[in-house]
């Protein structure tokens, strides 16, 4: 997508205007993402120097975001590259997600008045669920309630925002869009969840089978505790760093219990809930954004 270049230009101007040569050269730190909220809000909106502004707006969010969140997970990488608070410090990485966070925030206040309260609430959520993932990751958890909650929170409620506003920009139905972005965003995070146990740490950027040992108890790892009968066996293997027979295990226990396939039916099941919701809009490449996000690899 040609798009996406004049997208990552806008930052890099915005990141210019904050006339920090400190800030410009992080910057250049951070590692190429897939850019699906922006591929959404020009499928919805088009190209144009709004849409562009907000896809800027919302990638600075989303990488400060991710900024801060790799200090909170002591991340060492970050799609296959050093993260920025381990190639400087913690405290590097924090402030420059806040200048980030902040100048996209300034941004902000000078759209449309219901894009500046969708995308900035959706902020606010999506701090409340990573305290939550934080909360979630001290003991077992087995509600799929939670979990759902906590997912919609952390990451559905920003791709649902965007949506929401492109369709705004558009002149569009808000309310359909924005419950395809909602459905899109959960099936999203279950598919990277999924992705953690299938995938092997080159294709992932960083390290495999790490959620479990970082205490988070995915969709996955739900299924599997409510249908395996070894339930202690898991429970002991929670939040341990894994021998590969013990990963292996786990692996074996998930195929058996059709856990795994289980939690890709429910990610395709959103999927299509989705489509769904804009299925009258004849816009073709919402349904391609939804497949090739079910069907990806990492
Ligand atoms: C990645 O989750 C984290 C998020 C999607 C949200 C993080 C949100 C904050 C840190 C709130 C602060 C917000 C701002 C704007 C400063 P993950 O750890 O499950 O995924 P990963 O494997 O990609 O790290
Ligand atoms: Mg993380």
């Amino acid at each position: 997508m040609e798009e996406l270049i004049e997208v990552k230009k806008q930052i890099k101007d915005f990141v210019i205007e904050i006339a920090d040569e400190k800030s410009l050269e992080l910057l250049g730190h951070l590692a190429q993402g897939k850019m699906l909220r922006s591929k959404l809000i020009l499928k919805i909106a088009g190209v144009n120097t709004e849409s562009i502004k907000l896809c800027a707006v919302v990638e600075m969010i989303h990488a400060a975001s991710l900024l801060h969140d790799d200090v909170i997970d002591d991340a060492n990488t970050r799609r296959g590259q050093a993260s920025v608070n381990a190639l400087y410090d913690n405290k590097t990485a924090i402030m420059f997600g806040d200048i980030l966070y902040s100048k996209a925030f300034t941004e902000l206040s000078q759209m449309d008045k219901r894009i500046a309260y969708k995308i900035a609430n959706a902020v606010t959520l999506l701090s409340v669920g990573e305290l939550l993932d934080v909360e979630l990751t001290k003991t077992f958890n087995k509600s799929y309630d939670k979990y759902l909650d906590m997912i919609y929170k952390k990451t559905a409620s920003l791709i649902e925002a965007c949506a929401a506003s492109a369709a705004i920009l558009a002149g569009l139905d808000v309310e359909k869009y924005a419950l395809y972005g909602k459905n899109l965003g959960l099936a999203f995070q279950m598919i990277d969840d999924i992705l953690d146990i299938t995938q092997d740490s080159a294709t992932l950027g960083k390290p495999a089978m790490l959620d479990f040992v970082e205490g988070k108890v995915t969709i996955p790892y739900l299924l599997l505790h409510e249908r395996i009968e070894n339930k202690s066996k898991l429970e002991l293997l929670y939040k341990k760093q894994l021998s590969s027979d013990e990963a292996a295990w786990i692996k074996i226990q998930m195929s058996e219990t059709q856990t795994l396939s289980d939690s890709i039916a429910q990610a395709r099941q959103l999927g299509l809930e989705a489509i769904n919701s804009v299925k009258d809009e004849n816009n073709e490449s919402l349904v391609q954004i939804m497949k090739v996000m079910i069907e990806r690899e990492f």
